[in-house]
């Protein structure tokens, strides 16, 4: 298939298709119709359409779209057949539950460090990674082909700490701190926002509460 640009705004959809498709997959289906995808996705055939047609004709007339493919597709878009070097900096509460959680090894980001500043974590194994401190860093980075850190460190200590990433080579910036990073444009940050997620719940909430009053 043709790589060529696809808005943010598909790509932001792509993991959710991705993750449909998936369980589509697990229960045996083998094709599925873009009415029957949006009704499961709540999300209108037509964008469905439209959303899959940058990627070429993955639908037929009268036959819907093979799952199969479409998810092996849609997984090459998001580079979910390479492996990703991952390591974490900081293992508190949020860098030990990312830590522990096994699943984003099956879509190929493999854990490879976890690091602090904590001597009393030092050693300290999750799922057989052991926590290191920052002076292995610089050494640890350039060894094990780094690409990816999830930065779960205090705010203020974020950008300094980024820094050192990018100059050892760290292509990509996992940032759940809530602060902007600012770095070269070469280097990708995704940032997190877990309290946006839940402002969107509180919001929609509030509006169910208004609609179900009248
Ligand atoms: P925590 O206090 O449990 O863990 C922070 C860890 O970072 C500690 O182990 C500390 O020793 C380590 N650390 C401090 N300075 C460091 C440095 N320079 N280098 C390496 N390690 C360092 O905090 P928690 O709850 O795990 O939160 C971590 C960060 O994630 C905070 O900035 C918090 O605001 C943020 N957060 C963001 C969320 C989001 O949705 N974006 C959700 C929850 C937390």
């Amino acid at each position: 298939m043709q790589s060529r640009e696809i808005s943010q705004a598909v790509i932001r959809r792509l993991p959710r298709y991705y993750r449909y498709l998936g369980e589509l997959l697990e229960n045996g289906v083998e094709r599925i119709s873009s009415n029957d995808l949006s009704k499961r996705m709540k999300v209108t055939a037509s964008q469905i359409r439209q959303d899959l047609n940058n990627f070429g004709g993955f639908g037929q007339q009268g036959y819907g779209y093979n799952v199969k493919y479409l998810y092996t597709e849609i997984g090459k878009i998001l580079g979910l057949e390479e492996n990703h070097n991952m390591i974490i900096i900081g293992a508190g509460n949020l860098g030990q539950a990312l830590a522990n959680y096994a699943a984003f090894e099956k879509r190929g980001f493999i854990l490879k460090g976890i690091f602090d500043v904590n001597p009393v974590l030092k050693g300290v194994s999750i799922r057989g990674v052991n926590i290191r401190m920052m002076d292995e860093l610089s050494e640890f980075v350039k060894n094990n082909d780094v690409e990816i850190a999830a930065l779960t460190i205090p705010k203020d200590k974020a950008i300094e700490v980024a820094n050192v990433l990018v100059d050892n080579g760290v292509r990509a910036i996992w940032n759940f701190a809530h602060t902007d990073l600012n770095l070269p444009e070469n280097i990708i940050v995704e940032n997190v926002h877990l309290s946006e997620s839940l402002m969107r719940l509180s919001y929609n909430i509030c509006r169910y509460n208004e609609e179900h009053k009248r």
